[in-house]
């Protein structure tokens, strides 16, 4: 077994999952406000990397408006599926959801001014595989908001180091900022 494969979750833990993840965002509404503060402008395309069923997507695509675009990238069949119904129900043009296959999303090269990872980088087994597909998708200019999960930052700052990728340029107590290295 390969270390995506153990990335993918079975569907009852997906489900279990989706369903934690409702309850949190009925009792602590901090997506939108949080989102808020990642700089995304009109026109911006944007990548929801291990997008999950897209509570963060939903926001990017507003923000991001009818000239933006945002790729909602996921390993899983459910997350994807999930995507396409907020898709439907809030009617989000700019959304394209895609089913990424191991370290690889299929987007072309140098496609994002934003690429976000939120809740995934503790559980990726090859950071390194990992952090340079995201290098590789965004812009030379472009900037990769990398969320620790649930591991503590000293762990995160020591695996982007090791990767060589990027470049930390901010931090805050949720996430990193950082910029393509090189
Ligand atoms: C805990 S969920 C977080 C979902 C979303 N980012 C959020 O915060 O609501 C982690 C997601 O990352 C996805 N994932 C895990 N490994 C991945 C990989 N190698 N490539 C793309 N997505 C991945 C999982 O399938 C899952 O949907």
């Amino acid at each position: 077994m390969t270390g995506t494969q153990n990335e993918l979750m079975s569907d009852m833990q997906y489900r279990l999952m989706v369903f934690t993840m409702n309850v949190i965002d009925v009792l602590f509404s901090h997506i939108e406000k949080r989102v808020a503060g990642f700089g995304i402008r009109p026109g911006m395309t944007v990548v929801d990397y291990g997008c999950g069923p897209g509570r963060y997507t939903v926001h990017y695509s507003r923000l991001a408006g009818r000239q933006g675009r945002v790729y909602a990238v996921d390993i899983h069949a459910m997350a994807i599926d999930l995507v396409r119904q907020k898709m439907e129900r809030f009617g989000l043009d700019n959304v394209e959801p895609i089913l990424a296959h191991g370290y690889d999303s299929g987007l072309p090269g140098h496609v994002a001014e934003l690429v976000t990872a939120i809740d995934l980088f503790f559980a990726i087994r090859d950071k390194n595989a990992f952090l340079a597909e995201l290098k590789r998708i965004a812009k030379p200019d472009g900037t990769l908001i990398l969320d620790d999960g649930h591991q503590p930052r000293s762990q995160t700052l020591a695996q982007v180091a090791a990767s060589g990728s990027w470049t930390i340029v901010a931090e805050t107590k949720d996430h990193l900022t950082l910029k393509p290295a090189g």
